[in-house]
């Protein structure tokens, strides 16, 4: 373990040096982002969903974007900004919270997820209920349980504070400060958060080996996680059913949702099929960003792979996504697969998984080769008042 610390402190010394030679700027530098994206295309990622816009002044947007991010001034309380519940060193996640805490300390409903790789994504919150990142701000600011603010509220704040006539006359020159440039700046400070400098990226790269106890841990999540959690973004852009509320849900059989349980893609299809159907969450940097699930059920990985073990799982995919991810042969192959064929509501495989105490660990000791400690400790990331940027 400390072997893997002391190589990760390198490479962020290391790569610190290249990027300043490649654009004078730091890991979040959008000239930056865009050519490793291209990059990561190159190498087998799929095509993203936003792309990472290059241009004159798109460093001036970051900066923007992350002042707005980190400032918690534009809220009801002046206490709650984004930084509150999506901290950098956590994958953006909000540890120690199973639910999350906003302005007046008021209990949200789910747990705050991880944010990265956000291109890539198709759609955002929990239920999917949010297709444009650009939008998705809105939510977190306008939520009575986690900003507190109206937009009029959050765009006069941004205009009474006489340090955003500059960042936005550097992002946006002469037009005017409104609500949508805010929100587009945030929005591409988020896209600046890629994260593929794993020890599992290195090893696809054949930078390093795994160990036989990381093999064997990702011959198991072949197996039993990869119909879902896919690679390379350890996630699928669909919503599935892990799970989570058997047992629970079976108070349901008078009707859809008098258990009070969180009913997911449901809330926003309407679809009984879709009922407890969730985003599924990339497993990238999950070591650090418990505690896990919508509803912070869980605050270990062992707990997970422990609950996992013994249950049957029903992969659907939506619109052929399954076939597409190329979940369906890996699963097939290793004598798991009960059954997988065309069914009403299109391609379903089953899974039944099975894990002994070896396993587990095995399985754990895998899902930790994909910590990216380069994007956990990115000085681009953090609130600017605690690094500040050439120009900030
Ligand atoms: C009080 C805590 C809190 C604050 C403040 C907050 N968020 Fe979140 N964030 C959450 C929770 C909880 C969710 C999941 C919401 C859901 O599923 O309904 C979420 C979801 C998201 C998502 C979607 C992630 C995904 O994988 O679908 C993004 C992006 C995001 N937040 C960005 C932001 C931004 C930008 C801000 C500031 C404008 C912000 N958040 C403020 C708690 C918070
Ligand atoms: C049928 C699809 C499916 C399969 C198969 C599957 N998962 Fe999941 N996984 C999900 C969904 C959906 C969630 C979110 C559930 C929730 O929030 O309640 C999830 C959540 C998780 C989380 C929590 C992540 C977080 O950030 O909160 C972890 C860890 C996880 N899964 C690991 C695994 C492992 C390990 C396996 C294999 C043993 C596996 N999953 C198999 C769909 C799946």
């Amino acid at each position: 373990m400390r072997r893997t610390g002391w190589i990760g402190v390198v490479c962020v010394a290391l790569s610190g040096c290249v990027i300043l030679g490649y654009a004078g700027g730091g890991f979040g530098d959008a000239k930056f982002v865009a050519h490793r994206y291209e990059k990561l295309v190159r190498e087998g990622w799929p095509k993203p969903f936003m792309a990472f816009a290059n241009g004159a002044n798109v460093d001036a947007e970051i900066a923007l974007g992350r002042t707005l991010f980190y400032d918690e001034s534009l809220s009801a309380d002046g206490k709650v900004s984004c930084g509150s519940c999506h901290t950098s060193y956590t994958a953006f996640a909000h540890v120690d919270h199973k639910l999350s805490h906003g302005v007046f300390d008021r209990e949200g409903r789910r747990n705050a997820p991880a944010l990265m790789n956000l291109a890539w994504q198709s759609g955002f919150m929990w239920d999917g209920a949010i297709q444009h990142l650009e939008l998705q701000s809105m939510a977190p600011i306008a939520a009575h349980t986690e900003m507190g603010m109206t937009l009029q509220d959050y765009l006069s704040g941004i205009k009474q504070n006489p340090r955003y006539q500059s960042l936005f006359a550097a992002a946006y020159q002469n037009q005017p400060i409104s609500l949508p440039l805010a929100l587009k700046a945030i929005a591409r400070f988020e896209l600046t958060f890629v994260s593929d400098q794993s020890r599992y990226d290195s090893m696809r790269r054949h930078q390093v080996r795994f160990t036989q106890q990381e093999n064997r841990g990702y011959a198991l999540y072949q197996k039993f996680c990869a119909a879902c959690h896919a690679e390379p973004l350890f996630t699928r852009p669909e919503y599935e059913y892990n799970g989570w509320a058997d047992g629970l849900r079976r108070v349901d059989s008078l009707g859809v949702g008098l258990s009070g349980l969180d009913r997911g893609r449901a809330l926003v299809t309407g679809l009984v099929a879709d009922e407890y159907h969730m985003k599924i969450p990339t497993l990238r940097n999950v070591e650090v960003s418990f505690p896990y699930m919508h509803n912070g059920a869980f605050q270990t990985l062992y707990q997970v792979v422990k609950s996992y073990s013994g249950k049957r799982l029903v992969v659907r995919g939506e619109s052929g996504g399954l076939s597409k991810a190329g979940g369906i042969s890996k699963v097939g192959g290793s004598g798991e697969l009960v059954g997988s064929g065309e069914s009403g509501e299109g391609y379903q495989t089953v899974i039944d998984i099975s894990l002994d105490a070896n396993e587990r660990v095995d399985l754990v000791v895998f899902l930790l080769t994909l910590t990216d400690r380069k994007f956990l400790y990115s000085k681009d990331f953090v609130d600017p008042r605690q690094s500040p940027r050439k120009g900030d």
